[in-house]
């Protein structure tokens, strides 16, 4: 007889089992299936390419930030990371896989960064190897790979880990695109899969967000091949602050 569920993180842990395993992108079970997506370099996935979100690049332009200790939740091969070390931020990044983080790794050791990437579930690591007092904390697709429950963690790791009148960047799915799914969240558990990523609308990033204050929410511009930023316009580019 299971009888197990005694705290919130045992409902949690309950609500991924719901998935089927191939549909898994978050947990440290996922970290297989992400290296494969990495492991081949060629592909033609538009976020392989080494530069940085043209959104957190505007933001540094226009003062909206300004270095400090940042966060790369979900770093995947580095390129935010990356950038933001060679603009003096103080830079931790995570990710599950172990490809990405070897991908990142080699970056950093071409163009001398001094990033400090971990492998592993973030959500595990807060309050361990990641430790509190982010001026950043910044995301670029992975919060739109969580399931609707974990955003529960998600918040929780936030509030740990984001200093008082630090920013929290975040770039996701927008709705009514290719890309993520409109469906709604309790879908997700009835197919027991998250149909490629969640799409989300201003309202309800809003709504998820709002113990932090907006500074900006609009549509990551498109960048054309020759820029030397990251730009796709099915994606939201948005910035909040956390009260000082
Ligand atoms: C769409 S990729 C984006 C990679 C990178 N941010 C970029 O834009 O180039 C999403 C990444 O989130 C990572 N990820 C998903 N869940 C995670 C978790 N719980 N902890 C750490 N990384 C996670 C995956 O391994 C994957 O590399």
């Amino acid at each position: 007889m299971d009888r197990n569920i005694r705290t919130v993180e045992d409902v949690l842990r309950l609500l991924d089992d719901l998935f089927t395993p191939q549909a898994d992108r978050w947990t440290s079970g996922a970290a297989d299936w992400w290296d494969t997506f990495y492991g081949d370099r060629s592909r033609a996935v538009p976020f392989f390419v080494a530069k940085p979100d043209e959104s957190l690049a505007s933001y540094l332009d226009r003062g909206l930030i300004t270095p400090g200790r940042a966060l790369d939740l979900g770093c995947g091969p580095g390129r935010n990371a990356l950038y933001l070390d060679s603009l003096g931020f103080q830079v931790d990044a995570v990710d599950l896989s172990p490809t990405a983080i070897g991908w990142a790794e080699e970056r950093a050791r071409e163009t001398g960064a001094r990033v400090r990437f971990l492998q592993g579930n973030a959500f595990a690591l807060a309050g361990t190897e990641l430790s509190g007092g982010y001026d950043l904390i910044h995301d670029s697709g992975c919060f739109h790979h969580l399931p609707p429950h974990r955003r529960i963690s998600y918040l929780s790791l936030l509030d740990q880990l984001l200093a008082p009148g630090g920013h929290y960047a975040l770039t996701c799915f927008t709705d009514g695109e290719a890309g993520g799914s409109d469906l709604p969240d309790a879908a997700f558990y009835r197919d027991a899969r998250l149909h490629g990523g969640l799409a989300y609308s201003p309202q309800a990033l809003r709504r998820i967000f709002s113990d932090l204050t907006e500074v900006e929410l609009r549509r990551m511009r498109d960048e054309p091949p020759e820029s030397a930023y990251f730009g796709e316009p099915f994606l939201w580019a948005a910035l909040f602050r956390r009260d000082a």
